[in-house]
């Protein structure tokens, strides 16, 4: 396996109790503070992805954020911020998702894409893969194809892949 991922794991610090209780938070502040290891994780997606004629990059809130550009500019693709409700100023399409507690909308500008293309979604992390579905269902709602989501780590014992269904996803680590 690629040495590149160990070196990325052991960058991501894993904090007990936060935010609350029983939680283990997977803290990638600390692969940002690497610059080599956080690089490598740009280049590893980068690498999976620049020949597969991928035109839009959506990035979710808050640290899709921080991933997503970088692999934008790398592969040539147009960057397309997937938001938290009311932040955006232009027209947007929303779409509603569960949480743990209660519900969240994420919202994207209409006319940032268009139909046909082809898109890679990116997250820093799935839990339970309600945030990556949401993303997915408001892209093929305007008629992209999604081709993947991509995140550094996954959190297996949710099973959010399955809820994906079909849809690919692409990991790094897998935080068991
Ligand atoms: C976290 C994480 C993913 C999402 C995964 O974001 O960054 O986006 O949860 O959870 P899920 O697979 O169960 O949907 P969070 O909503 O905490 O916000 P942030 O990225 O803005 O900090
Ligand atoms: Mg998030």
């Amino acid at each position: 396996k690629d040495d590149r991922i160990a070196k990325i794991s052991s960058a991501i610090r894993v904090i007990p109790d936060f935010p609350k209780p029983g939680i283990m938070f997977q803290d990638i502040t600390t692969l940002l503070l690497d610059p080599k290891a956080f690089k490598d994780s740009i280049d590893l997606f980068v690498e999976r992805y620049k020949d597969q004629q991928i035109s839009v990059v959506a990035g979710i809130e808050a640290r899709g954020f921080i991933f997503g550009p970088p692999i934008a500019l790398a592969i040539g693709a147009k960057f397309v911020p997937m938001r938290k409700p009311k932040k955006l100023p232009g027209e947007v399409i929303s779409e509603e998702y569960s949480l743990e507690y209660g519900t969240d909308i994420m919202e994207m500008h209409v006319g940032a894409v268009e139909p046909g293309e082809r898109a890679l979604i990116i997250d820093d992390l799935i839990a339970t893969g309600g945030t990556l579905c949401a993303a997915i269902r408001l892209l093929e709602r305007v008629g992209v194809v999604v081709v993947e989501c991509a995140c550094l780590i996954e959190l297996p014992e949710l099973k959010g892949r399955d809820r994906l269904g079909d849809k690919p996803l692409f990991v790094l680590v897998s935080a068991d």
